[in-house]
């Protein structure tokens, strides 16, 4: 049943983790509007809700008005927005991790949303990259200009649609070698997109203060470092690969030249952030908070990377 009295914005709802929200939500029966550059790209989410529950909403993210404009009247407001990748003047790390977080911040409080959600990532506060740096400061410029947004900071994301699982699956397809970035000891603590998306629900919709203007940080049940998650993925994938080592340095310089591909698979900003861990600090505010028991790996990967076995899933 639409609960037609509930309205929420999603920045980022055409992405991987901005769907999801987006369906959990309308499945709640909650009226959404998808704020997107092209609302083209986010017609294929109405389906996934009664007729007219679905909204997608045009922004331009060069004025405040039209930002403001998406938020008007909304209950509830997340921010999806984010880049891996830097590529010409639009679409820059200050820009989509600073500025135009800052802008739905401000246009949150002087709508007076109720909730405002903000998706950041998690190890901002510690690695040296660009994307790291970038998303850290946008924190900072959310709370400014909305000191109660709840911040979120996930490991990497799997699902899916996810790119990283699913990227490395299709590579393995393709060649013998994968890369073992640095040794591929860094250490990772994937998170399941269906548990981000109900941690932000609760965030949401729980009429508790406690999630006001805090930061948590999102992992999965298991540590896993890039060796691990690759054998997984021969696992699962039936696709065993021989491992390559490659110094930091060295996939730097690969990285250079794959940079001039329009959708880069590995960018020089990339191999810095796998210098630190992605994990959840000690002391941290966790998922357990939510009281979200989160998933496994082996649960959910078995689920869509048996596409990539050698005959296909049927094989
Ligand atoms: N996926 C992960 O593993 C992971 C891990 C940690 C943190 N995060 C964070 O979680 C959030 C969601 O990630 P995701 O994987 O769902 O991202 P995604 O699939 O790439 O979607 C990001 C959304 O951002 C919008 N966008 C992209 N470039 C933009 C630009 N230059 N200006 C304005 N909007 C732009 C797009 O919406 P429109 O094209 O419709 O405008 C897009 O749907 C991001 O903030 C990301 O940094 C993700």
């Amino acid at each position: 049943m639409v609960n037609r009295e509930k309205i929420a914005t999603i920045f980022g709802g055409t992405g991987f983790l901005g769907k999801q929200i987006v369906k959990e939500l309308a499945n709640r029966g909650i009226t959404v509007k998808v704020a997107t550059r092209i609302p083209e790209s986010a017609y294929f989410l109405k389906p996934c809700g009664e007729i007219g529950q679905i909204v997608p909403v045009q922004c331009n993210y060069s004025d405040p008005c039209s930002v403001r404009n998406a938020v008007k009247g909304s209950d509830f407001v997340v921010n999806c927005i984010g880049i891996l990748f830097e590529k010409r003047k639009h679409s820059k790390f200050a820009r989509a991790h600073i500025d135009i977080p800052a802008m739905i911040a401000k246009a949150c409080s002087d709508e007076a949303v109720q909730r405002f959600v903000h998706i950041s990532a998690l190890g901002c506060d510690k690695s040296t990259s660009k994307y790291a740096k970038t998303k850290l400061e946008g924190e900072s410029a959310i709370l400014t200009n909305y000191p109660n947004a709840t911040i979120l900071r996930p490991s990497v994301i799997f699902g899916e649609d996810d790119k990283f699982f699913n990227m490395f699956a299709e590579m393995a397809r393709f060649t013998p070698f994968l890369p073992l970035i640095g040794g591929g000891n860094t250490k990772f603590q994937p998170i399941y997109v269906g548990d981000v998306s109900e941690v932000t629900l609760k965030a949401l919709t729980s009429n508790d203060d406690k999630y006001l203007g805090k930061i948590y940080q999102l992992g999965g049940p298991e540590i896993v470092t890039f060796k691990e998650i690759y054998e997984k993925l021969f696992k699962y994938t039936g696709r065993k690969r021989k491992l390559v080592n490659i110094p930091y340095w060295v996939a730097k310089i690969e990285a250079c030249f794959l940079s001039f591909l329009p959708k880069p698979p590995l960018t020089r900003d990339q191999v810095e952030s796998l210098k630190s861990d992605n994990i959840v600090s000690d002391g941290a505010l966790d998922i357990q908070l939510y009281g979200i028991k989160p998933k496994s790996l082996d649960l959910i990967l078995p689920k869509y990377l048996k596409h990539y076995k050698s005959g296909g899933h049927l094989a």
